[in-house]
């Protein structure tokens, strides 16, 4: 069954609300296609009784089950590649030198969707920087999603995720079988603390922060959502610290904080002030 105008509006001013993300006009195959499996789950009889269900109170499971169904979760182990080259050459080794009064790293995989980022920045580390024994180097890995948490957590993939993106040899070094899946070994996945947070919302709890990974987030919000998101990122992130971007995105707005750096493949920005 489609969706009504109506019925669309009220999902789209949701969504905004609840999360920051954007729903274009146009876009209500993908509402229908998403809120579909929900309507069968929940027991609702169609897409009506759901939306009906949810503006009575927003704040409900039914809340989160609906933004979870509509948050694009694409992923893989290390997407694009270039950011990953440039942490190992250039950023880490530049931090390991920065940091010798304290000896401690913080990351943040801000919209960490199903584990594959968070989980590539701790291999990296483990395989590129296994000698640097005294420092603290933390990950902090977030997202809105508690079912994708729950999936980073398990640290549970298929064949399928493996095969996208994961280097060959860093299956037996950090994998086990876990009957038809792979698991990642505990000494990974003890690197990173893993935690609900939604990026329209009160940042709480998060470190002083040397590397930021928001990528492939900001591109579902409008534009002045993203420019106060980055105004946040701006004072969580340590004056020299990086962050990182999606491929083909710029912190637009605020290009006197960031300054472009020689790593432009890579979608990587350094506080210059904050
Ligand atoms: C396309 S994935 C990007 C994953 C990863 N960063 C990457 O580049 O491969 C987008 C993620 O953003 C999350 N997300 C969407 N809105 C969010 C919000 N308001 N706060 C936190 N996470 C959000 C979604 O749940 C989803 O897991």
């Amino acid at each position: 069954m489609s969706i009504s105008a109506d019925d669309f509006q009220i999902v789209q001013k949701f969504l905004l609300e609840n999360s920051g993300i954007s729903l274009a006009p146009g876009k209500e195959y993908l509402v229908e296609g998403r809120l579909q499996p929900l309507v069968y789950s929940e027991g609702f009889d169609d897409i009506h009784v759901l939306v009906v269900a949810l503006n009575k109170n927003s704040e409900s499971d039914l809340g989160k089950k609906v933004i979870e169904a509509l948050t694009t979760n694409e992923t893989s182990f290390f997407r694009d590649k270039h950011p990953f080259e440039t942490l190992k050459t250039a950023i880490i080794p530049e931090l390991l030198k920065k940091t010798q009064a304290n000896k401690k790293i913080q990351i943040w995989s801000a919209a960490s969707s199903s584990g594959q980022e968070p989980y590539s920045l701790a291999m990296l580390l483990a395989d590129s920087f296994s000698w640097v024994k005294d420092w603290d180097i933390r990950i902090v890995a977030s997202d809105i999603s508690e079912e994708m948490l729950e999936k980073c957590r398990s640290g549970l993939y298929s064949q399928f995720e493996i095969s996208r993106g994961l280097p060959a040899h860093y299956l037996p070094r950090f994998f086990q079988r876990a009957q038809s899946k792979w698991q990642i070994n505990s000494e990974i996945r003890e690197r990173i603390d893993f935690c609900y947070l939604n990026l329209y919302e009160d940042w709480v709890g998060l470190p002083p922060l040397d590397i930021i990974f928001m990528r492939n987030v900001l591109i579902y919000f409008d534009k002045d959502t993203k420019k106060t998101i980055l105004e946040k990122v701006i004072k969580v992130l340590k004056p020299g610290g990086y962050l990182f971007m999606g491929s083909g995105e710029k912190p637009d707005g605020l290009e006197e904080h960031f300054q472009t750096t020689d790593f432009s493949t890579s979608a990587c920005f350094k506080l210059v002030s904050a």
